[in-house]
């Protein structure tokens, strides 16, 4: 089938009252109906619970694209808004879906959509089961086209949960046809990992345990939980970052080249990074991981209340938003190579980056300082989506010893005038209506990935932790260094504008 063929379609969106819709969803759509991405073909029925008429959503989405999407509009706002449908439903109720179904038939008849459905999951992930049921029971996914279904995270709370969960969505749909979302799998420069690792000759030899000392990924923000108390103080940044966006990092800088760049090859590659990955031991966690949780402090020169001030968060929770850690993958390539991470709400800045960093040479003939400058590789994902290398060369002096200084190699891909990178959404959204599951997480790696962080989960819910132990606007708790240093190494600084060197 063409690209645009399988671009005409019908886009369901669970919750598209909510906060994703608005913020991610719409303005994704429209950037790719302006791209023409998207066929003219299209109709996007939104779905809540909320009695909106067809015209409060189209006001809806007038206005949320005016406020999210960063290009000036190329195509008319309002003959766009027109594809836009409301339709409200109880997730609960036979007849709501029924009422849906007719509205889905006739939106394929108007708008010639080939009976292409894509089904996308805003929403709270405890009604995923019962609305994948009533689809299927209700006959909506009985159709001539495709059927997709697009979940957000969280994928279950453990291993368990997210087994249950599984089964019960493939009663409905496919392992190719679920599209679960890890939004840092759209992102620019996770995507470019591969690219920059694949392409380059000068990396890929020196990608392994002889040549890399250690690789820090951090993924820090200044925010608090904001109005997330509700679900955050259930969830915590192990089971909101590491389990997903962290460990992926780690499996694309982990991962063997694939053979060939099809979703399989990709997938059963990173999968072999989770199944080396060592799995930590309940009574081994304290050597491992960190937690850390914020108090009170200042953020942008403002004072900041503490997370168990913040509205629907218990005054004693014991929720971590912050953890580091350290992953061994046991095999040839990083046997004795840490790759530590790092994550967490309220730090100093708003970043996500990874840092590569290289062996000493085994002699340095321009030992003259007693500053440790190894080669960096960095791959800044946010803010500036970019790398750099940090190298060292001469220093411009007229002194009769030589000396070093560093010096960076930098690429900016955003930097550049007439730049103007995608956001996640909109891939992965474009991805999903192409039926490119690349970007997407499958069972098998939710799977690992749980497993992988259960035991962490579990010896912290049941040891006692001294919160707060870190101050909103700094970066962390200081057990996250000793985490770190006891192996030798440091924290390299991620905040822009901060020099690696000082
Ligand atoms: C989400 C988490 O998955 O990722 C949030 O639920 C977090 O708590 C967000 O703030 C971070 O994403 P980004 O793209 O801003 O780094």
């Amino acid at each position: 089938m063409n690209k645009e063929n399988n671009s005409k379609a019908i886009i369901v969106i669970f919750g598209a009252t909510g906060d994703l819709a608005k913020r991610k969803l719409f303005p994704s759509i429209y950037r790719l109906a302006a791209a023409q991405k998207i066929s003219k073909d299209f109709a996007v029925i939104g779905v809540g619970r909320r009695p909106w008429s067809n015209e409060k959503l189209r006001d809806h989405v007038i206005t949320s694209i005016n406020e999210h999407a960063d290009q000036s509009p190329s195509i008319d706002m309002n003959e766009f808004s027109e594809h836009f449908y409301y339709q409200s439903l109880d997730v609960e109720n036979v007849e709501s879906y029924q009422e849906l179904y007719s509205l889905c038939n006739q939106l394929d008849d108007l708008y010639q959509t080939n009976g292409n459905r894509l089904f996308y999951l805003a929403m709270a992930p405890n009604f995923f089961g019962v609305i994948a049921n009533h689809l299927r029971n209700e006959g909506l996914t009985n159709t001539v086209g495709w059927k997709r279904l697009v979940i957000e995270k969280p994928f279950g709370h453990n291993f368990e949960s997210a087994k249950e969960l599984n089964e019960q969505l493939r009663q409905t749909f496919r392992e190719d046809e679920i599209y679960r979302i890890d939004h840092y799998l759209g992102k620019e420069m996770v995507q470019n990992i591969e690219v920059i690792r694949f392409a380059n000759a000068i990396f890929e030899p020196l990608w392994n345990n002889r040549y890399i000392s250690n690789i820090q990924i951090t993924s820090s923000e200044s925010l608090g939980v904001e109005e997330r108390g509700n679900y955050y103080d259930k969830s915590g940044a192990l089971r909101d970052m590491v389990q997903n966006h962290m460990l992926q990092m780690v499996a694309l800088l982990a991962m063997e080249p694939p053979s060939r760049l099809t979703p399989d090859d990709i997938r059963s590659e990173k999968i072999k990074v989770f199944r080396a990955m060592r799995q930590v031991k309940e009574e081994e966690v304290p050597e491992y991981f960190v937690r850390g949780q914020y108090g009170e402090g200042e953020n942008s020169g403002n004072r900041v209340s503490g997370y168990r001030q913040e509205p629907n968060v218990p005054t004693d929770s014991i929720t971590e938003t912050f953890v580091a850690g350290k992953l061994l993958i046991d095999n040839f390539r990083w046997a004795g190579v840490p790759f530590y991470i790092r994550t967490g709400k309220r730090m100093a800045a708003k970043a996500t980056k990874i840092i590569v960093e290289f062996k000493d040479l085994p002699m340095d003939l321009y030992y003259q300082t007693e500053i440790k400058r190894p080669n960096l590789l960095v791959i800044t994902i946010h803010p500036d989506e970019g790398i750099t290398l940090h190298l060292n060369a001469k220093e411009s002096t007229n002194s009769q010893r030589v000396q070093t200084t560093p010096i960076k190699l930098d690429y900016c891909v955003n930097c550049h005038d007439g730049i103007n990178t995608p956001e996640a959404y909109e891939r992965l959204l474009y991805d999903c209506m192409q039926g490119d599951t690349t970007y997407f997480t499958h069972w098998d790696e939710v799977s690992l990935t749980w497993q992988l962080v259960d035991p962490v989960r579990t010896y912290w819910d049941k040891s006692k932790a001294e919160f707060p132990n870190y101050t909103s606007g700094t970066m962390g708790p200081k057990e996250a260094y000793e985490l770190i240093e006891k192996d030798g190494y440091t924290w390299w600084p991620i905040r822009s504008g901060e020099k690696v060197y000082e």
